[in-house]
């Protein structure tokens, strides 16, 4: 699978060396829909190498996390968010990090799960979380965008978890994977399709954002605040880590639809050789618009 070696060729710091990805999708039931579209052995390098510790301090003190208060990290990937999270809580706060990933909640456990306050559980959101008590902040980041069909269900899971007054902070991308500029029309064709595809076959929401106050709003929370932020702002010369993650986004999406690339010149391959031509151009311009969503769970009657 020649496509798949091109996003390493261009990495040489040893981090990103990663081998190539063989588990695409693991299921972890067969009666729900396809799990994470990201799904690949590469996943949490991927997750630490993209979180910029900075943003996440600003997102959290948007969503009001402070000292003492206890949060659910929902999706918490390789727990680099969550210590984050569980840094601004200090002290006297806790965090729990929970995600359906075996292999996430391992490294998490390992590289961040030995202090005081912080933990990490297997859970998958769409079921109801069960005896883990109940939380001053729920945050959920980049994790609605991988349920498409049952975003509205989570947000239920884990409005029955939060303490009355507190606060559900939901944070998701829109547009996603959607915007540049200037792609040649056959790659943009392309790229639409295989978006299409995703959110069709794979459960992938890439109009996740603007639908999280709605969430809010149906299940009558309060006090509702939103914000919108850029994410992936790339423009001029290209990072290695941008580089690296962008280019394992369209390698892991590209496998799921070979299909696509039939009429495209060279294939999968020429598709793949254009992409990073395409983002290493200084010239290019590329963004994802991020949606925070906040409010207030109401003390029921
Ligand atoms: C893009 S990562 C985001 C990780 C972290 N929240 C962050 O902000 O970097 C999405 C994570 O959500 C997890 N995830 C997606 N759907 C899930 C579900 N239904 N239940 C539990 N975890 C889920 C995936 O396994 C993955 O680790």
């Amino acid at each position: 699978m020649a496509c798949l070696k091109a996003s390493q060729d261009i990495i040489d710091d040893s981090l990103y060396k990663t081998g190539l990805i063989e588990n695409h999708v693991t299921p972890v039931r067969k009666s729900k829909p396809p799990d994470y579209l990201m799904e690949n052995e590469a996943e949490s390098i991927r997750l630490e190498v993209k979180t910029r510790p900075e943003a996440v301090r600003k997102q959290a003190l948007w969503s009001g996390l402070k000292p003492g208060l206890r949060v659910l990290d929902a999706g918490c990937g390789p727990g680099k968010v969550t210590s984050i999270l569980h840094e601004i809580v200090q002290p006297g706060g806790s965090v729990l990090g929970v995600d359906y990933s075996e292999e996430r909640i391992f490294h998490a456990n390992e590289r961040y799960g030995h202090k005081p306050g912080i933990d990490f559980q297997l859970h998958d959101l769409r079921d109801p979380l069960e005896g883990v008590g109940q939380f001053d902040v729920i945050w959920a980041r980049f994790v609605l965008e991988y349920n498409l069909l049952e975003s509205p269900e989570i947000v239920k899971n884990l409005t029955a978890c939060l303490k009355p007054n507190g606060y559900l902070c939901l944070l998701d991308l829109d547009h996603n994977c959607l915007s540049y500029y200037q792609l040649p029309p056959k790659m943009e064709k392309v790229l639409f399709n295989l978006m299409a595809r995703l959110e069709k076959e794979y459960n992938f929401d890439p109009y996740s954002g603007r639908k999280l106050y709605a969430y809010l709003y149906d299940l009558g929370y309060q006090n509702v605040q939103t914000e919108v932020s850029t994410h992936n702002l790339i423009f001029g010369k290209v990072k290695k880590e941008d580089l690296f993650n962008w280019t394992k986004k369209v390698e892991v999406a590209s496998i799921k639809a070979k299909e696509l690339f039939v009429n495209y010149p060279g294939g999968c391959d020429g598709f793949f050789a254009d992409f990073i031509k395409f983002f290493e151009d200084p010239r290019r311009f590329t963004y994802t618009p991020l949606i925070l969503c906040k409010g207030m769970k109401p003390v029921s009657d």
